[in-house]
């Protein structure tokens, strides 16, 4: 993959990298075409990585679609698709790590203990295999794209990281491979989640306070019997940290993560206070 990468960049090709875990839809897509304007050469990564997920969540059965996948990315036009092992990425002796310290520490770091740990250290592993100019990022995951903007500051890092907006289904549900673990009837219940996010503006609107939107909204997502709220959080959108008074015309990330029987969903807006 190196020397491919190297050898385009001989040909003066920019190289634009999509780093993903597969089971691929139309949010990865749209990140791909999105690569495709900004760069010549689109590599696409494909890797379930162990490292980010903790010992009780769904590494085993997280969804692998291989062949669907290929298939999506030639269509589009994929210049490479890389695939390692698990064991080429993580040789019995490897014991470097990246941690981000700060931003970390906030929403889902609070939660997934590692996560973003496993999250900094793949990215970074795949971006000196790939060498790429540009990389790919969703704002699905706004904690995620914060966090390996703030490392490619923080070490350096050249590579210039674009952050592309959610896709969502017609219902506005965010597009998630994760969403394959829900039931039907979870399914409905999950479009409670964008529904009340939008409910947002009305409730400005009617002047109420950070805590007082905070609480609408989780009782909003609440009246879905299936839904267990891990949490809903009103941080400033540049360090992460809950707010309480922000002043007029702050920008607020609205997140929210939920659990559903089998399913962990994460979704977020903007919003100018
Ligand atoms: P994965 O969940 O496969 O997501 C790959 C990329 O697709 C991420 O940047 C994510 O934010 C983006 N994405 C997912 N759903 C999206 C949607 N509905 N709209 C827009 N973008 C969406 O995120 C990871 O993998 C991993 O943590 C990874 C960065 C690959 C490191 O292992």
């Amino acid at each position: 993959m190196f020397r491919q990468s190297r050898l385009w960049h001989s040909q003066n090709k920019s190289v634009a990298l999509v780093p993903t875990m597969g089971a691929l839809h139309e949010g990865h897509l749209s990140l791909i075409r999105l690569a495709k304007k900004k760069g010549d050469k689109i590599v696409v990564s494909i890797f379930v990585n162990p490292t980010q997920f903790g010992p009780n969540e769904d590494y085993n059965s997280y969804p692998r679609t291989l062949n669907e996948d290929f298939k999506k990315c030639s269509e589009l036009g994929v210049d490479a698709v890389f695939l390692p092992s698990v064991s080429a990425m993580y040789p019995d002796n490897s014991s470097t790590y990246v941690n981000e310290e700060i931003l970390s520490q906030h929403l889902c770091g609070a939660r997934r203990k590692g996560h973003f740990r496993g999250v900094c250290t793949i990215v970074l592993k795949l971006f000196n295999i790939c060498a790429p100019d540009i990389a790919v990022f969703g704002q699905k995951d706004a904690q995620q794209s914060l966090i390996i903007s703030q490392m490619v500051r923080d070490l350096n890092i050249p590579v210039k990281i674009i952050i592309a907006p959610i896709k969502r289904e017609k219902d506005g549900l965010a597009m998630s491979s994760r969403n394959k673990y829900l039931l039907p009837e979870e399914r409905r219940q999950a479009t409670a989640i964008y529904n009340g996010l939008q409910k947002i503006k009305k409730w400005q609107n009617d002047n109420l306070s950070v805590a007082q939107v905070r609480r609408k909204l989780i009782r909003f997502i609440q009246r879905e019997k299936d839904i267990r709220i891990d949490y809903v959080s009103i941080v400033n959108i540049n360090t992460l940290s809950e707010v309480s008074r922000p002043k007029k015309g702050d920008k607020l990330l609205i997140a929210v993560a939920v659990f559903f029987n089998k399913a962990r969903l994460i979704d977020n807006i903007v919003i100018k206070w």
